[in-house]
């Protein structure tokens, strides 16, 4: 497995693990382009095979990052695909002094949110009515860099 940062070439792949493993039905390749295209936005994909399985996505603003989005394809979960990601992620913004790594993550998500426990992220604070289809509150969930 190798881990990139995302090119254009890999757009449409990427598009496919936002739109089927996030949920995220309304994002077009122009818009992706764009996001991707921002300094301060980072999005590193998982290759296998020449195949994008996995993603990570976060921004980085002054000493403070957000975890914006994290899935790997089904058929490849459990195989520390995320975790490579998250270190990747981590590791990064040590080099940049990030303080303080945030992400909000739906409340009945206990996979993912094992998955930042695992990391150390602790649940800070909880958002009522956080997400819609379906309405659901958040975990508001933060790491300690310093
Ligand atoms: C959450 C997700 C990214 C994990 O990806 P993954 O590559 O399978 O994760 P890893 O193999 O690196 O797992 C690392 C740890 O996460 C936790 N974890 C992962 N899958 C889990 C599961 N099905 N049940 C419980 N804990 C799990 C475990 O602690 C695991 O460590 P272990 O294998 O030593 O027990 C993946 O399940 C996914 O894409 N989910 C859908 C998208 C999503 O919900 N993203 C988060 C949005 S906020």
């Amino acid at each position: 497995m190798e881990i990139r940062k995302l090119s254009n070439e890999f757009i449409s792949q990427a598009l496919e693990i936002y739109i089927n493993c996030l949920n995220q039905k309304d994002l077009s390749a122009s818009t992706l382009k764009i996001t991707n295209s921002y300094p301060y936005n980072h999005i590193y994909i998982a290759i296998i095979r020449s195949r994008a399985v996995g993603l990570i996505d976060y921004t980085i603003l002054q000493d403070q990052a957000y975890l914006n989005n994290i899935a790997v394809l089904p058929a490849h979960r459990h195989k520390k695909i995320a975790s490579n990601l998250m270190e990747t992620m981590i590791n990064m913004c040590r080099n940049q002094n990030v303080k303080s790594l945030s992400l909000e993550v739906r409340c009945s998500n206990n996979i993912a949110i094992n998955f930042y426990e695992k990391f150390d992220f602790i649940r800070i604070a909880k958002r009522s009515n956080l997400y819609c289809n379906p309405t659901e509150d958040g975990w508001v969930m933060s790491l300690n860099m310093q």
